[in-house]
């Protein structure tokens, strides 16, 4: 999916349904989420992610932070507790119009919207910490690869990235051990994709929102963080925010100082 696509599906998905976009709980599709309690989900999160660094004797440290990919602030709110300034980027117009409003949550949150395939908003060097979990998934390597560049670019030295992003299939799943349903998902996904770029044309088509999922092998990303990002990999853990069908790794990652 190039990038025009990723934001139109997006931006319809969100939308629809911001809340059911970012945690896609069945159960909550159509406005089911309560908002409180989805909001609630958050801080465990970013706690997690404070006893992974400090096993790897890091922590919060700096005066800046970005969410990328925050969708309505979930995370964004959380993290800014252990920041001055903290930023959240989406693609969405929808789902930064929807963090704006509960500025309250975080009043030193700014939320921007970002449809580049690059971050020129943000200076080199010039941000502490990095955070994404739940958005390279859904985002073509290609561009999870030029993100990458981008965040070690506008780390400060010293900086912290942290990433999450799957790796490969997991082949204890139970679907992934039936290729015949396999075969006819990623066969699903290839026509409402070519749907999608042809109803651009033809607009009587139709064109229905989907999320397209990812992966990077851990070895492929370890190597191109070091050569490429010139980071120094701290951890790589697995992390099941991808659901049980792929094994996920949470990277952690400094830049030099
Ligand atoms: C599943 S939601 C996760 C939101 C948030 N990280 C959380 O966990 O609460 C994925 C988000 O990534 C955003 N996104 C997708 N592609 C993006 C891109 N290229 N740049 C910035 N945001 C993007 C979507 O608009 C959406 O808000």
């Amino acid at each position: 999916m190039d990038i025009n696509q990723l934001q139109e599906n997006f931006e319809s998905l969100a939308a629809e349904d911001p809340l059911w976009t970012v945690l896609s709980d069945n159960s909550k599709r159509g406005g089911q989420w309560d908002v409180e309690e989805f909001y609630a989900t958050g801080e465990p999160v970013i706690d997690d992610l404070g006893k992974r660094l400090e096993r790897v004797g890091l922590s919060f440290q700096g005066s800046s932070a970005i969410d990328f990919g925050c969708g309505v602030g979930r995370l964004t709110f959380p993290l800014s507790k252990r920041f001055s300034r903290c930023y959240g980027v989406d693609i969405s117009q929808s789902m930064v119009d929807y963090a704006r409003r509960r500025i309250e949550r975080g009043p030193n949150c700014q939320f921007i919207v970002n449809d580049s395939e690059r971050l020129e908003s943000f200076k080199n060097d010039s941000i502490d910490f990095i955070y994404t979990a739940i958005v390279l998934q859904h985002i073509a390597p290609r561009y999870t690869l030029n993100y990458l560049r981008e965040f070690s670019r506008i780390l400060s030295k010293g900086g912290i990235l942290a990433f999450q992003l799957p790796s490969h299939l997991n082949p204890k799943a139970t679907d992934n051990q039936k290729p015949l349903r396999m075969l006819r998902k990623s066969t699903y996904y290839k026509v409402k994709s070519f749907r999608q770029k042809l109803s651009r044309w033809l607009p009587f088509i139709g064109n229905d929102s989907y999320f397209e999922m990812n992966a990077i092998r851990k070895e492929e990303i370890l190597r191109f963080l070091e050569s490429q990002c010139q980071l120094e990999v701290a951890d790589a853990q697995t992390f099941p925010a991808a659901g049980d069908a792929w094994i996920s790794y949470l990277y952690i990652a400094r830049k030099p100082s």
